[in-house]
């Protein structure tokens, strides 16, 4: 009864901000990321029948409190929908640099998901294992899969039809995220609590909401065509309107930092001179450029000069879930 899963990170282009409902975690809005090679999180899960209560290890060390009942209410759900009342033990190693601002709980509950399932004998496919990964976080839906991915609101209120789908596969078109990491603080407000402040407080969430459908559209359309221009601007402005929302918030609050606002500014000076770079930016200060795999080699090297800029990794679109021999962790 031990089976373990890898799953790596995504990154949204058209993003998820605001749930309908917080239990099942249903978004407001449809939305659409990028699966990533680079960052990922290896789980193993077993279940025991000597254990009184469920054990997180991860990267090596036992984890208490807050972040292991949250992996205990996940299971739960897992326990629940099995039949078995067993507890675990979770062994996670995370290769996503915190401070690269990605938010490991993608990649993380997405694995968790797979490996538990797995090792608890049921027989899910990835639709399933979608919707399960998107209750531990919702951006985990999506990192079930490769490449272009996207998570459908859905309508029920039971939320049998939000889950993630395939666009297109991670060979299918190939563009460069760069992870620019800043020189920055720590964050402030969580993506969890930043969305929930924003939908019940901010007079601008309407204006999210009445734009972000179209957003949705034209990047899928602009995918579907492999239209990098329209791909880029497209997703450059649905990030900047996110953020404007948070600035209407009560109390107000903002992921921006000076070196966010450096980043931003020598991306669209590149765009200038003529290379088709675009920014993205998530629930914190750090910023993801894409660009096309051509002049990647010149975003990097105009990033790497910037003072506030501490590293920049770069990532291509990735694989989804993978399973390796229970041995491997
Ligand atoms: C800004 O998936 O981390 O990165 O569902 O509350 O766990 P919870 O939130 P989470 O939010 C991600 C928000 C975002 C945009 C995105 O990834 O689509």
């Amino acid at each position: 009864m031990k089976a373990v899963a890898k799953a790596h990170t995504n990154i949204a282009l058209i993003k998820y901000w605001g749930k309908r409902d917080e239990q099942l975690f249903l978004p407001m809005n449809n939305n659409l990321s990028i699966t990533l090679d680079k960052f990922y999180t290896t789980t193993a899960v077993q279940f025991h029948e000597h254990l009184q209560e469920d054990h997180f290890i991860l990267n090596g060390e036992y984890v208490d409190g807050d972040e292991t009942a949250k992996i205990t209410r996940f299971l739960d759900k897992i326990r629940s929908r099995a039949g078995k009342s067993l507890f675990a033990e979770v062994k996670s190693e995370n290769q996503v640099p915190t401070a690269a601002g990605f938010a490991s709980s993608a990649s993380g509950f997405a694995a968790l998901a797979a490996a538990a399932t797995k090792a608890i004998g049921l027989d899910v496919d990835d639709r399933t294992l979608s919707q399960i990964a998107r209750q531990g976080s919702g951006s985990a839906c999506r990192s079930i899969y490769g490449g272009y991915v996207e998570w459908q609101k859905g309508e029920q209120s039971d939320g049998s039809d939000s889950y993630a789908k395939p666009i297109l596969g991670e060979k299918d078109w190939d563009v460069s995220i760069l992870s620019v990491m800043l020189v920055s603080k720590k964050k402030k407000v969580l993506s969890r609590e930043g969305m929930k402040r924003t939908v019940e407080t901010s007079p601008f969430y309407s204006g999210w909401l009445e734009t972000v459908e179209t957003d949705f559209l034209d990047a899928k359309e602009a995918i579907s065509k492999r239209d990098f221009e329209a791909l880029g601007s497209i997703l450059e402005a649905n990030a900047l309107k996110m953020h404007a929302t948070t600035l209407g918030a009560n109390p107000p609050f903002m992921y921006w930092q000076s070196a966010t606002i450096e980043v931003m500014e020598l991306v669209q000076e590149l765009r200038l001179a003529g290379i088709q770079a675009y920014f993205t930016i998530d629930a914190g200060p750090n910023v993801k450029v894409v660009c096309q795999p051509k002049d990647e080699q010149a975003v990097y090297e105009a990033l790497k000069e910037l003072s506030v800029v501490q590293d920049v990794l770069v990532c291509h679109p990735g694989p989804g879930i993978s399973y390796l021999p229970s041995t491997a962790l």
